[in-house]
């Protein structure tokens, strides 16, 4: 057994890592050992400053020793005190319970590398162009009867240093941010492959910055720096409706940057942004922002401007701009990162010389078109993620955001281009202003994200289902641009954090969103103001502090650090988060001391709820949950939440004092919502039975009263589901767990209206916003609100992973140190397999049913336990791994109440049949 895939901080070779203690972890690979109920015993960790000669003897950093510890995660780096720019390399040995250790010779060698850990650091100056007069534009929102009036966004200017080396560059490191977006470059190519950086922070009180090895492109003689910079998060158009904002943080675009080459004869150059730098404020991007798109003139090219040969003598002096506070952090989190290229699948011509490509796929990026024309010629495209019923471009839910991109040709002949600093959601792009009618191979859809790691997978007999998870997968990875948003395309793009909790779980599964969720911890946090409350969204350029404290979306706040506990086993991240949730919770019992939670702030319920039926003339008597019960329900959960973190972390007294507070309010809550005789819940709402059973809000003897109902008022629906944003998912967990599985298939394998299925039958490739965004024969829903790319009821996901696979974290063993597999096999399927890299490994489950028996199939990785779950079969026959139980098997097999075949199980292979 050895270890592999070391992490810091939950990344790969992380650069520029603020953290003064970071966290390792790794996973352990078997090797010769048997995996077979295989364990980590001892662990021994070296960090050096120097990657040669690797071995205990060189580890001037850090030599833990021998920790006796089954731990793989979540270790402190305990060494010397790090410095600014510090190179840290790593390995790790492992001692197994089969009493063999692995050598450091088997363990790939991994690093981390300091940022600037202080100001003086840094020590260097604001630069950019002199401000302009803002100018004033109408643009078209397919909400408003005219157009309105916005400020233009301004061209991109170029900046640009030349430098000499005078001797051979050893080691060259670049730190940049900026206000705004930027993209740097040196001798003529691209610096990394960051996309929209710096990210979406709230900018008054952190700015990420970001460090890049850019060793292969410096060298000996002279060099060039450049930077080009555009509006981003930070001055263009932020926000819904009528809370638009624009230029929110700042008026100026700034860029501050640092290259540290270090040279083979032992001394270094730096070359920082000052007064040295030179400007072209006219730059070939003419306009660019998030929601409008960009405008490229390739005509103001300056071709070799970012080489030693260029002649910038035209160019003016960059202005320093003195002004500037901000506070420096690095970038924790993935970068936003191109992760697929998508071919398009057909071209229409809607209109004469109106093309549109479809590219197959609703997603978040933009195009790169290959173009060639005269010098002038402007070709747009404009993204919309519909085709209207003629075949047009449909772009009536897009609202305020234009979502167009034009590029002015140079007439220098057939050449790619694509925008730099926008993002767009869409499936179709229309182009006008072609002289030819475009081919299938002029375009491809760019298509990026933070860049996590997949971490689940999924299939099974029903393809149906297969798609229902694929489009869960796009629909999370479009919203996971910088912060997890509720949409991609409209002008929204907004954190939505009741959005963000529902789907976290999915979230966790599907990606590796460990340093993702922990940025945006920061960032909920970041918005949290003195008395408490949490926002509704995070980032909020929305002062004074409206948008806040509704249930279940400022319950976000304390929901998502919990599940990253829950998976990573993360206690940090709890310390740090501790008390920004303990306000939230003291003052939501400050205000509702009789434990009933009558909100201030804005209530939501449980959003968009599938009460369509009404719109079918369907006797309806309305899906929603009432807003106080929903709210009470929220309460008692996050009490509960902050309780069991307040004990993780030792805060014995906080944990009895929210535990009091959570049972209170389950009381208050049975009290006023809950018919002590027949125990129907007040509004008598799918939602509300779910919620409460989900959240345990109920005594045992009214929890299969509470199912009675939920089945009740499902067959009063005609079999359909009128659950909302919030409850959909626990309805659907609540089914299967207790006793109506069949029903939770149906719902998930129903095509019928409103369905994940009927949306798929009617073209879906990402979840929608809202049960009815298109119904035959109604049409498209309200254009004011009508996103086909939300990720919201895409929670679903967690179902298939907890239920289908039976998946399960183990709460009080957080970071997968133990998990339960319960799958619970339904509805049409004949077979399901998948997994999950956890922190410890990957975990498989398959199943598969053949003439009266089922076998299943598990894959443990060493040092993870397991207890297994798996429905008994009509003739009570149970085989594991080939053997009857009885004395050889070596296993102790019960059966539960629920008729389950219960065992537990070490790490390995699993393939039981139950007949
Ligand atoms: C967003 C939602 C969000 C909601 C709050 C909408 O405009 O798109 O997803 O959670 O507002 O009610």
């Amino acid at each position: 057994m050895f270890a592999k895939n070391l992490r810091c901080e939950y990344l790969v070779n992380p650069l520029g890592v603020d953290v003064i203690a970071p966290r390792l972890s790794w996973l352990l690979d078997p090797g010769d050992d048997d995996p077979n109920g295989l364990y980590q015993l001892a662990y021994q960790v070296i960090v050096a400053s120097s990657p040669e000669q690797f071995n205990v003897a060189a580890a001037d950093l850090w030599d833990s020793g021998k920790i006796e510890s089954p731990e793989t995660a979540q270790i402190a780096y305990g060494g010397k005190p790090l410095e600014s720019r510090a190179w840290c390399y790593w390995k790790v040995k492992v001692w197994s319970n089969r009493g063999g250790e692995s050598s450091f010779q088997e363990c790939e060698l991994a690093y981390w590398h300091m940022g600037l850990l202080s100001k003086q650091d840094w020590n260097t100056s604001w630069i950019g162009a002199p401000a302009g007069e803002p100018r004033t534009i109408q643009v078209t929102d397919t909400t408003q009867p005219s157009p309105v009036e916005i400020i233009a966004s301004d061209p991109s200017p170029l900046l640009r240093r030349q430098f000499k080396l005078s001797g051979k560059p050893k080691r060259a490191m670049l730190y940049v941010t900026s206000l705004g977006e930027y993209e740097m470059r040196l001798n003529g190519n691209r610096v990394g492959d960051h996309l929209l950086a710096p990210e979406w922070t709230d900018f008054a009180k952190r700015l990420l910055y970001q460090a890049y090895d850019v060793t292969s492109n410096v060298k000996e003689g002279d060099n060039v720096l450049g930077a080009m910079l555009a509006d981003g998060w930070y001055m263009g158009l932020l926000g819904p409706g009528d809370k638009v904002r624009q230029r929110y943080y700042g008026s100026n675009r700034r860029l501050l940057a640092k290259l540290i080459v270090e040279m083979t004869d032992g001394s270094s150059i730096e070359v920082a942004t000052d007064d040295s730098w030179k400007v072209f404020e006219n730059g070939p991007v003419q306009a660019a922002d998030h929601f409008m798109g960009e405008s490229f003139d390739a005509r103001l090219e300056q071709a070799g401007w970012d080489t030693p040969d260029f002649d910038d003598s035209g160019w003016s002096q960059a202005i320093v701009d003195e002004s500037v506070e901000v506070n420096l952090v690095a970038q924790k989190n993935e970068p936003v990162r191109v992760f697929d290229t998508l071919k398009p699948i057909a071209i229409t011509e809607p209109s004469p010389g109106t093309y549109v490509f479809d590219l197959g796929q609703n997603m978040v990026g933009w195009c790169e078109i290959r173009l060639d024309g005269d010098a002038g010629q402007s070709i747009t495209l404009r993204h919309g993620e519909m085709l209207d019923l003629e075949g047009n471009l449909y772009v009536d839910n897009l609202r305020l955001a234009n979502q167009k991109d034009t590029f002015i040709l140079d007439g220098s002949g057939s050449r790619w281009y694509h925008p730099h600093f926008t993002f767009h959601g869409f499936r179709y792009v229309e182009t006008s202003g072609l002289t030819s009618a475009p081919a299938l191979q002029d375009l491809v859809g760019k298509a990026f994200c933070s860049d996590m790691k997949l971490a689940g997978s999924f299939e099974c007999s029903n393809t149906l289902l297969n798609k229902l998870w694929n489009n869960i997968l796009w629909t999370q990875r479009d919203n996971m641009v910088s912060i997890p948003t509720d949409c991609p395309q409209r002008n929204e793009r907004m954190g939505w954090m009741g959005d963000a909790q529902v789907f976290a779980q999915t979230a966790i599964f599907n990606l590796d969103m460990a340093a993702f969720y922990s940025k945006f911890t920061v960032d909920m946090r970041d918005e949290q103001p003195e008395e408490g409350m949490y926002p509704d969204f995070a980032p909020h350029p929305f002062p004074p502090f409206s948008n806040s404290f509704g249930p279940a979306w400022g319950d976000c706040g304390v929901i998502i650090p919990w599940r990253v506990y829950v998976a990573y086993g993360d206690t940090r991240l709890l310390e740090e988060h501790y008390d920004s949730m303990k306000r939230y919770i003291e003052l939501i019992y400050d205000e509702n001391p009789d434990y009933i939670w009558r909100t201030k702030g804005s209530n939501y319920g449980d959003w968009l709820n599938g009460d369509t039926l009404k719109a079918e003339g369907y006797p309806s008597k309305g899906g929603e949950m009432p807003k106080i019960a929903f709210a009470t329900a929220f309460y008692a959960l996050s009490a509960g939440l902050v309780a069991k973190m307040a004990a993780v972390l030792g805060k014995d007294d906080d944990a009895r004092r929210f535990a009091d507070l959570a049972s209170n309010v389950r009381a208050a809550f049975n009290e006023k919502f809950v018919d002590q005789e027949d125990g129907k819940i007040e509004g008598d709402t799918q939602a509300g039975y779910a919620i409460s059973l989900g959240f345990d809000l109920l005594p045992e003897d009214k929890q299969g009263l509470a199912m009675e109902h939920l089945v009740t008022v499902i067959e009063q629906y005609d079999g359909r589901l009128s659950t909302g944003f919030i409850s959909t998912i626990q309805m659907m967990l609540e089914l299967s767990k207790r006793g109506h599985n069949e029903q939770a298939y149906a719902f998930a394998e129903s095509t019928r209206f409103p369905s994940w299925g009927y949306t798929i039958e009617n073209g879906a490739t990402t979840i929608w916003e809202r049960w009815d965004g298109f119904v035959a024969g109604r049409g498209f829903q309200d254009k004011g609100m009508n996103s086909f790319n939300h990720y919201s009821i895409g929670a679903v996901g967690e179902w298939f992973y907890r239920i289908v696979l039976g998946i399960n974290f183990d709460e009080h063993e957080p970071g997968m140190k133990h998990v339960i597999l319960a799958p619970r096999p339904g509805g049409t399927l004949e077979w399901a397999k998948g997994s999950y890299d956890s922190i410890r490994g990957r975990i498989s489950s398959s199943w598969m049913k053949t003439d009266n028996a089922i076998t299943y199939t598990f894959e443990i990785p060493p040092n993870v336990r397991a207890t297994i779950e798996v429905p008994a079969g009509p003739l009570n026959m149970v085989k594991i791994n080939g053997m009857m139980p009885g004395d050889k098997l070596g296993i102790d097999l019960e059966q539960n109440e629920g008729n389950q075949i219960v065992f537990e199980a070490n790490s390995g292979k699993f393939e039981i049949i139950i007949s």
